[in-house]
């Protein structure tokens, strides 16, 4: 297999990262792609930061084994505290999440009041807050940590009225900020878009960071000569969960509109 045909790898918590790789699908449509979502130990975000590494590391050893050319860690929580530990040690391009995030969000605010919801450990990092401040000193940023979003997500009840309920009593507090762009700075956060857009208002800009990643992940492709040539072949779409194969295949057939998707139930070690 040459370079160009290795998969790109995705991880997350859970099926999160499948809001980036959804993304990968449309905007990257010859990659050949796996998937491997953590859900038997999501959520991570209230973990603390030794063990999100660790996770993240076994996660990130299984797909090395799959011989992949890129990584994308499709989750903020790892990002947050992982990527540059991987960056480092691996010798393929590591993208994370966060940094594409805050660009797009840089280039949407026209008042300066970003607002950035995602899981505690994301917020407690204030990677957003560092990467927004050091692209344009004078941006105010008001985070917010959001712990009840995924767990929603996880159980497929986006549609639910206790989801309605939630996002709108969480995000009271953001309604106040007065901010003009709200970065959506968890990748399962996508799921609940349309609650999150009516209780923040049409007015207020939300930014995906998985959408904006993949924009980065196409330009490093491009820059390293890697990319996927058209095939007349289905490229590979390979699923994988820690957790139950049927909750897994639920969400992400109706998620990415892919009725086919099986996914593969895997044993990680203390998973
Ligand atoms: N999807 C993840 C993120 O972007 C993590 C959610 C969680 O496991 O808490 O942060």
């Amino acid at each position: 297999m040459s370079k160009n045909e290795q998969p790109i790898g995705f991880i997350d918590s859970g099926v999160g990262g499948l809001t980036v790789l959804k993304e990968a699908l449309k905007q990257l449509p010859n990659e050949n792609v796996i998937y491997l979502g953590d859900n038997a130990r999501c959520p991570y975000g209230p973990r603390p930061k030794e063990q999100i590494l660790a996770f993240t590391w076994q996660l990130t050893k299984f797909l090395l084994e799959k011989n992949i050319k890129m990584l994308v860690i499709a989750c903020n929580t790892a990002t947050a505290v992982a990527l540059d530990e991987i960056k480092e040690k691996l010798p393929i391009p590591v993208v994370g999440v966060i940094l594409p995030g805050a660009r797009a969000a840089v280039k949407a605010t026209k008042t300066n009041k970003i607002g950035i919801i995602g899981t505690q450990g994301t917020i407690q990092s204030a990677s957003y807050e560092t990467a927004l401040r050091l692209k344009v000193p004078e941006i105010q940023p008001f985070s917010l940590a959001c712990p009840r979003f995924v767990p929603i997500v996880e159980s497929n009840q986006v549609r639910s009225s206790v989801a309605k309920k939630i996002v709108a009593e969480t995000l009271l507090p953001m309604q106040r900020a007065k901010v003009d762009t709200l970065i959506l700075g968890c990748t399962h956060y996508p799921l609940l878009r349309p609650l999150i857009q009516s209780v923040m208002g049409e007015k207020v800009t939300l930014i995906d960071s998985g959408v904006e990643t993949i924009g980065e992940v196409s330009m490093l492709l491009d820059y390293f000569d890697i990319a996927h040539l058209p095939v007349n072949h289905q490229p590979i779409r390979e699923f994988y969960t820690t957790g139950s194969v049927d909750a897994f295949n639920q969400i992400a057939r109706t998620w990415l509109e892919k009725p086919e998707i099986n996914a593969k139930h895997i044993k990680i070690k203390g998973a």
